[in-house]
């Protein structure tokens, strides 16, 4: 059975939702940068072993990462899952798991990488909006992508309103790719980008607002 370690910073949802999803794969342990991450007392709940790297005490990324990247390979993960986890990364550490870090991003990458998606989509007007989950790559929220959820933004949304109908999706879909990933259903192809072994693929069209 291939193993998974799970990064968070926060309020950690998205690893609830890998928790609950009854994966193939052992959870080997969730990490955290911030001792006061809810998502920690979460995980706890459900027997999960948490570990802190706090990257405030650490003079920079590199020693941060390094000491990071040391306590994952205690747990030899298959898979390294970034469910909310709000560092950047260096390349060092990126190369050092390539093929096997996997991010959940709530934006239609390329659109929208960084902070504030939801803000700046509205800002915009455009009239789909959704999550991404790619392999992670030295270029922040860049890398093959593996699958992506899309919703309407609709005419009366608020950050708030948009944020909650993306995250919905995120919860769907990222216990999705980890359960392909542990299935080895996931294949990277020589020009980067994803296929997916076994799978069906339907082709309908969301069209925001819908016609009549
Ligand atoms: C999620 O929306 C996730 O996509 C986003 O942070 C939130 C974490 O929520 N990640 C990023 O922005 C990474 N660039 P959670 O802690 O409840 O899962």
């Amino acid at each position: 059975m291939k193993k998974i370690v799970i990064l968070i910073s926060g309020r950690g949802s998205n690893m609830q939702a890998l928790l609950e999803a009854k994966l193939p794969c052992h959870i080997a342990a969730v990490i955290s940068n911030r001792a006061d991450a809810k998502g920690l007392e979460t995980a706890q709940q459900h027997g999960i072993p948490t570990e802190v790297v706090a990257h405030a005490q650490h003079p920079n990324r590199e020693s941060f990462d390094t000491a990071l990247a040391q306590l994952i390979d205690t747990y030899q993960p298959d898979f390294v899952i970034l469910a909310g986890f709000m560092r950047i990364l260096t390349p060092a550490f990126v190369a050092h798991y390539q093929g096997r870090l996997i991010n959940i991003h709530p934006s239609l990458l390329p659109s929208y990488g960084g902070l504030h998606t939801h803000a700046r989509a509205l800002q915009d007007g455009v009239k789909v909006h959704g999550c991404t989950v790619h392999f992670v790559t030295p270029d922040l929220d860049h890398g093959p992508i593996i699958v992506q959820a899309v919703v309407p933004v609709l005419q009366d949304d608020t950050e708030q309103s948009l944020s909650k109908r993306v995250l919905r999706e995120e919860h769907r879909v990222f216990p999705q790719v980890v359960r392909w990933l542990c299935q080895d259903q996931v294949e990277l192809t020589s020009e980067g980008h994803v296929r997916l072994r076994r799978r069906k693929q339907s082709g309908f069209a969301l069209i925001s607002p819908g016609l009549e």
